[in-house]
């Protein structure tokens, strides 16, 4: 059965078929959530006072910082003729937040001079995680929400580069919080096949729930089991050639259109193709959403930080849900928009 109602937006549930490749268990922790997962790393450094993030962030990356009662400062991340990073790294600055985008090759500056004088890396992997490149190899740390590749519970990744994590949270996530995941993803799968629109506010208000739930309870939680065993699972190099091959389609139908945030030889893995609309990025959100294709913009701007693609950013999905038509309807829809 093809699932072709609407493209976008939380994962419905899907079957699992044989192990294969996964890498996800073979290296590093996997833990409840990406928030989970910077903190679990930032017990490593507890002196840490003062950390560097990038002004391009979202709030969920920062509040754990803020909770481990670390001030938070920000480097400056813009976009002009692709993206430009401004790092000026105070002298009693401890960590510094590198961020991957997207999926697509973004050099880290040369950390030598903080690294010798015993400032910490952590890297946030998270759109880089199906990446060949996945990390840089200054970094000590990495952290990666994973829920944003999967249809899984919950998930977040945490390592360390050069040896050991000592602070792994082993309590499991709630019961109801497992139960409405998963009934919020199977009906989402039901109603793409039998388009019951009576289903959809219902499982909408079950991902809110769920995420809800998450935002107040990420502390301390493993990862469930049944989501460690999908994981287990995942055909990742099957996901890589249809992420890459839904993009390569964006890119050529799109390219007289659109402007892109990366230049498609800079794609590694993509998690999105974001493209950047300054004008109307909101009237070709909706345009899209009325065409059933949902695009999230990343991210919601955090109060306390500045950069000029929050207000132009739009997400195309390009993920292994989609096939080939799928992204020519989404090339269809925008062509017709812009
Ligand atoms: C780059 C990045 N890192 C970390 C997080 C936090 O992950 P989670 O929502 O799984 O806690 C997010 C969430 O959007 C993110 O986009």
């Amino acid at each position: 059965m093809r699932f072709v109602s609407e493209i976008g937006s939380e994962f419905h549930a899907e079957r699992i078929g044989v192990i294969r490749n996964s890498f996800f268990l073979s290296y590093g922790e996997l833990v409840f959530s990406g928030r989970t997962a910077i903190e679990t790393v930032l017990k490593e450094a507890p002196y840490a006072k003062k950390a560097l993030l990038p002004s391009y962030c979202c709030e969920s990356m920062i509040i754990p910082f803020r909770k481990a009662g670390i001030e938070v400062d920000f480097y400056d991340v813009w976009y002009k003729n692709g993206m430009q990073f401004s790092i000026g790294i105070s002298a009693d600055t401890d960590i510094l937040l590198w961020c991957n985008y997207f999926g697509f090759n973004n050099a880290m500056p040369d950390c030598s001079s903080f690294i010798e004088r015993g400032g910490i890396i952590i890297e946030d992997i998270t759109h880089s995680l199906l990446s060949a490149h996945q990390f840089h190899n200054q970094s000590h740390y990495h952290v990666a929400s994973i829920r944003k590749w999967e249809p899984i519970n919950c998930g977040g990744y945490c390592a360390s580069a050069k040896g050991k994590l000592y602070h792994i949270p082993n309590n499991a996530p709630a019961d109801d919080f497992l139960k409405i995941k998963q009934d919020a993803m199977k009906l989402k799968a039901e109603y793409l096949c039998d388009h019951d629109e009576l289903k959809k506010p219902k499982f909408l208000r079950m991902f809110g729930e769920s995420n809800s739930w998450l935002a107040e309870n990420y502390s301390g939680l493993s990862i469930d089991q049944w989501s460690r065993e999908y994981l287990s699972k995942v055909d990742i190099q099957r996901q890589r050639e249809i992420r890459c091959s839904n993009a390569h389609i964006l890119y050529n139908g799109l390219k007289d259109t659109v402007q892109f945030m990366f230049k498609e030889e800079e794609m590694d893995c993509p998690l999105f193709v974001p493209i950047l609309l300054p004008e109307k990025r909101g009237d070709v959100r909706a345009g899209l959403a009325a065409n059933g294709v949902y695009c999230p913009i990343h991210w919601p701007k955090p109060q306390v930080c500045e950069s000029n693609l929050y207000d132009m950013e739009l997400s195309l999905i390009c993920d292994q849900r989609y096939k080939e038509e799928d992204m020519e309807r989404i090339v269809t829809v925008l062509n017709d928009l812009l």
